[in-house]
């Protein structure tokens, strides 16, 4: 690699023009591109101040050690950031940024359309329609599940999940949330209640993940879990993979101990076994929580304001570490 005059920026993977070009005006900028891997992004970090990562990208302790001494900022390009290792980031006076608030709306509308999906069975109504299996209306033919009435469990009441409240409290008879503390503010603008997770468990037609993954969250829904779902229930997961062991959801949705599930992420992206690709009544997304136009852009110009501030000596606008 040719030696920078200006600070670089490594993209290990991509950034939206939103936030590259902003960055480009003053900082060599180096994209991996989409296609780029551990070895790629070795050699790209080399001599960076910043790197601009992803969930896709295991920040760990080799690839700030092949970064360098002028490394001041890994700046994630998402809210959740269980990709980076931050402790070894701090342990090398590195700031660690992501980018609150711009998705929010993009993920609860996502969660919600999920949730109203898996209800109707829309992903297998629809494919039966591509394939021409459909024979024409029937009294008995693709019968759901209706949520207008329906009680809604939240797990966890930060950002996403208050804005889902917000969003399912039109259509539900109640809108329960599960926190470590109770966040009386988000009662108050939503008219959550705060409950236990085995209160909600029994009660929640619709329970919602919306909870970072932490070694705490970490299979947070396994089998007891789900057994101890009602059996109309219906679990949506737009948070992490890591939050749901798989291998139990299978059974729950083939053995029946719940109705449905509204997939957007999972245990080990992009791959998901057979086993839940065949399951029934359950609703695969490509973790697109936070793909709209709007906050992919928002999310870019928020990493590009954390690293022009890590690099101009300024308060980071979105540190977490
Ligand atoms: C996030 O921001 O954590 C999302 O998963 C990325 O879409």
């Amino acid at each position: 690699m040719i030696a920078s005059e200006r600070p670089i920026v490594a993209i290990c993977r991509l950034l939206p023009a939103a936030g590259r070009d902003e960055l480009a005006v003053a900082y060599d900028v180096r994209e991996g591109g989409r296609g780029a891997g551990a070895e790629q992004w070795r050699e790209l970090v080399a001599g960076a101040s910043a790197i601009v990562a992803d969930p896709t990208v295991p920040i760990d302790r080799d690839l700030l050690e092949a970064a360098g001494p002028d490394l001041r900022i890994v700046a994630n390009f998402a809210v959740g950031y269980d990709n980076v290792d931050l402790d070894a980031c701090t342990r090398r006076g590195v700031a660690v940024t992501n980018t609150p608030d711009v998705l929010t709306n993009a993920t609860a509308e996502l969660a919600l359309a999920l949730t109203l999906e898996a209800a109707r069975g829309l992903g297998f109504a629809e494919r039966e329609v591509r394939a021409g299996r459909w024979q024409g209306w029937s009294p008995d033919g693709y019968v759901g599940t209706e949520l207008s009435g329906a009680s809604f469990g939240i797990v966890g009441m930060g950002r996403i999940g208050r804005r889902y409240a917000e969003l399912v409290r039109p259509m539900a008879g109640e809108v329960v949330y599960s926190a470590p503390t109770v966040k009386h503010d988000a009662e108050d603008a939503t008219g959550a209640r705060h409950i236990e997770l085995d209160e909600m468990f029994e009660r929640a037609a619709v329970i919602s993940l919306h909870v970072p993954a932490t070694p705490r969250t970490s299979g947070l829904i396994g089998e007891p879990e789900l057994r101890a779902m009602r059996e109309d229930a219906i679990l949506v997961n737009t948070a992490r993979g890591a939050l749901v062991e798989e291998a139990a959801l299978v059974r729950a949705l083939h053995e029946g101990w719940i109705a449905a599930a509204g997939l957007d992420v999972y245990e080990a992206e992009p791959s998901i076994s057979a086993e839940l690709l065949a399951a029934p009544n359950c609703v695969l997304l490509p973790h697109i929580g936070s793909a709209t136009k709007r906050a992919r852009d928002g999310m870019a110009i928020l990493v590009a304001h954390n690293v022009r501030a890590a690099l101009e000596g300024e308060r980071l606008p979105n540190r977490v570490a």
